[in-house]
C-alpha cells in the first residue's frame, strides 16, 4: 500500500526536475545549415551565434541583412526549443568586452540593448561567450556585469510582467583562467551562482595541431596533465560554482595531426602539424566518412574515454556516441545541470551524437530515480 502511494510522488518530481535539465546546441550563422535543419526534439535551448556590440556605443549591433536572420531562427525554433542570442565568441574582440565590462555607462548601454534585442526578437535569454577576461580586474569587472545585468533583466520582467529572460555564459573549460603554467586567474564565482541561470563549460580544444603531439581534443581524463573534461568540470565545482548550474560542453567535431612517423600512431605521438581538413579541424559526419573511405583504424582508448583514428600520416581526435554516452554518464555523477554541443551542422545527418546523448542522459535519470 505504502509503496503505490510513493509512486506518483516519485513520478512528479522525476518528470519536474528533468524538465529543467539543459540539452543545448549552438548555431553558428550559416547557409548551409538553416534553423529548419535543427531537430528540436533533441534540445531544449539552441543559441543563435553570434551577435556583437557596436565598438562606439557599445549596444548590441544588429546589421539589418542579420535582422530577418534572427526574426527567422526564433519564429522556426519556438515553442519547441528556447532560442538564446550569444554575444562574442571566439573571434570577438576581448578588449571590446574589457572596455564595457570596466565602465559604468559603457555596462548600462550594453545591458539595456541587450534586453531590447532579446524582446524585439521573440529570444528567451542571452548569452556572453567573452574569450576572455585577461586580468584580475577584467574578472571582478565581469562579476559586476552579471550583477547589474540581473538586476535588468529582473526589473524588466516585473515591469512587463513577462518571465524574466534567461542569462549565461559561456566560459574556459576549468574556474581559473591559465594564462601560464604557474599564473592563472579565477572567474567571478560568487556573482556566477548569484545572477546567472547556467554556465555553459568549454570542456574541448583541449588538445589540437597547435602543439606537435597527439591527443584527444575532449578527453574525459588525462593521466598526465590536468587538461581534461574532468579536471575541468570538478574544478568549477571545487571553485564553489552551483553543479546544478554547470553544463558541460561536448564537441561536434575534430582536431586533426600529421604524424611525424606513421608507424608512431598513439595518443602521446609526435607530429608536425594539422592534419587533414581546414586549419586540422572536422565535422563529426566528415570523420565518419573519412573513416569509411580510408578504411581507418579507429581506437577507443579508455584511459581517457577518447576515440581517435589514423591512416597513413593522417590522425584523427574526437568524440563519437560510445565516448559521448560516457560523458554524460560522468556529467550526471557530478550532478549537473545538462550539456551543450558545439554545434548544429557538424553531426551525422541523422544526429546519431546528439540522439545518443539525449538517450543516455535520459536513461541515468531513470536508473538513479531521478536523483539527478
Ligand atoms: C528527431 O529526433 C527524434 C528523437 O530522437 C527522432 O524520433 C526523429 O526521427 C528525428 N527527426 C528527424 C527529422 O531526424
Ligand atoms: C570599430 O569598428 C569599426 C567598424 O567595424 C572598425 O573599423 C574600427 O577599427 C573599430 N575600432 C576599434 C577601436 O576597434
Ligand atoms: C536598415 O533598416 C532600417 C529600417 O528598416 C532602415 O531605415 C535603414 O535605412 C536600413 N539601413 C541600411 C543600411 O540598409
Ligand atoms: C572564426 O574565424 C575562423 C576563421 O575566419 C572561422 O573559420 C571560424 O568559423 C570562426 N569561428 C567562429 C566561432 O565564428
Ligand atoms: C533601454 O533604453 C531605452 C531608451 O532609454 C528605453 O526606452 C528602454 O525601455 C530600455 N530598455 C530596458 C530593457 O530597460
Ligand atoms: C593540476 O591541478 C592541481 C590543482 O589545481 C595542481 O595542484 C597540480 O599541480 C596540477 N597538475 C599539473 C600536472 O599541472
Ligand atoms: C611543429 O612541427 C613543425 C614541423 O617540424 C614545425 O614547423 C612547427 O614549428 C612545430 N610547431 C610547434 C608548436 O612546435
Ligand atoms: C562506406 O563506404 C562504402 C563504399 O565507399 C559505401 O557504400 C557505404 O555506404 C559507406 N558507409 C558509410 C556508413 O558511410
Amino acid at each position: 500500500m505504502l509503496r503505490f502511494l510513493f509512486l506518483p510522488f516519485f513520478f512528479l518530481i522525476t518528470v519536474t526536475r528533468s524538465t529543467s535539465d539543459i540539452k543545448a546546441i549552438y548555431w553558428l550563422q550559416q547557409p548551409l545549415f538553416p534553423p529548419q535543419a535543427i531537430n528540436t526534439s533533441l534540445f531544449t535551448h539552441v543559441y543563435y551565434a553570434f551577435l556583437a556590440p557596436n565598438n562606439a556605443t557599445y549596444q548590441l549591433h544588429v546589421p539589418n541583412s542579420t535582422a530577418a536572420t534572427l526574426a527567422t531562427f526564433t519564429a522556426t525554433l519556438r515553442p519547441s526549443v528556447a532560442p538564446l542570442i550569444s554575444i562574442g565568441g571566439a573571434n570577438s574582440s576581448s578588449d571590446l568586452f574589457a572596455a564595457i565590462a570596466s565602465n559604468a555607462a559603457a555596462r548600462a548601454a550594453f545591458i539595456n540593448s541587450t534586453i531590447d534585442v532579446a524582446r524585439a526578437f521573440g529570444f528567451h535569454g542571452v548569452d556572453l561567450d567573452w574569450e576572455f577576461p585577461r586580468t584580475a580586474d577584467e574578472m571582478n569587472d565581469l562579476g559586476q556585469l552579471f550583477r547589474e545585468w540581473r538586476a535588468a533583466i529582473a526589473s524588466e520582467a516585473s515591469a512587463t510582467s513577462r518571465k524574466p529572460l534567461l542569462l549565461t555564459a559561456t566560459v574556459y573549460f576549468s574556474v581559473d583562467y591559465f594564462l601560464s603554467e604557474t599564473a592563472s586567474l579565477r572567474y567571478p564565482v560568487g556573482s556566477i551562482n548569484d545572477n546567472l541561470d547556467w554556465i555553459n563549460v568549454m570542456s574541448y580544444d583541449l588538445n589540437g595541431p597547435w602543439s606537435n603531439l597527439t591527443g584527444p581534443p575532449a578527453g574525459l581524463f588525462n593521466p598526465k596533465s590536468n587538461a581534461s573534461v574532468d579536471y575541468g568540470l570538478r574544478s568549477w565545482i571545487r571553485g564553489g560554482v552551483i553543479p546544478k548550474k554547470v553544463v558541460m560542453g561536448l564537441p561536434l567535431y575534430a582536431r586533426t595531426w600529421q604524424l611525424l612517423d606513421p608507424s608512431v600512431h598513439g595518443i602521446g605521438a609526435p607530429a608536425v602539424g594539422a592534419g587533414t581538413g581546414l586549419d586540422g579541424a572536422m565535422a563529426l559526419f566528415q570523420v565518419l566518412e573519412y573513416n569509411n573511405e580510408t578504411g581507418a583504424n579507429v581506437v577507443y582508448d579508455k584511459e581517457t574515454a577518447s576515440v581517435y583514428s589514423y591512416s597513413g600520416s593522417n590522425w584523427v581526435g574526437y568524440d563519437d556516441p560510445v565516448t559521448v554516452a560516457v560523458k554524460v554518464g560522468f556529467a550526471q555523477s557530478l550532478y549537473l545541470r545538462g550539456y551543450f554541443f558545439w554545434a548544429a551542422g557538424l553531426d551525422t545527418s541523422d544526429w546519431k551524437v546528439s540522439t545518443q546523448a539525449l538517450n543516455s542522459w535520459t536513461l541515468c535519470i531513470n536508473e538513479k530515480g531521478g536523483v539527478n
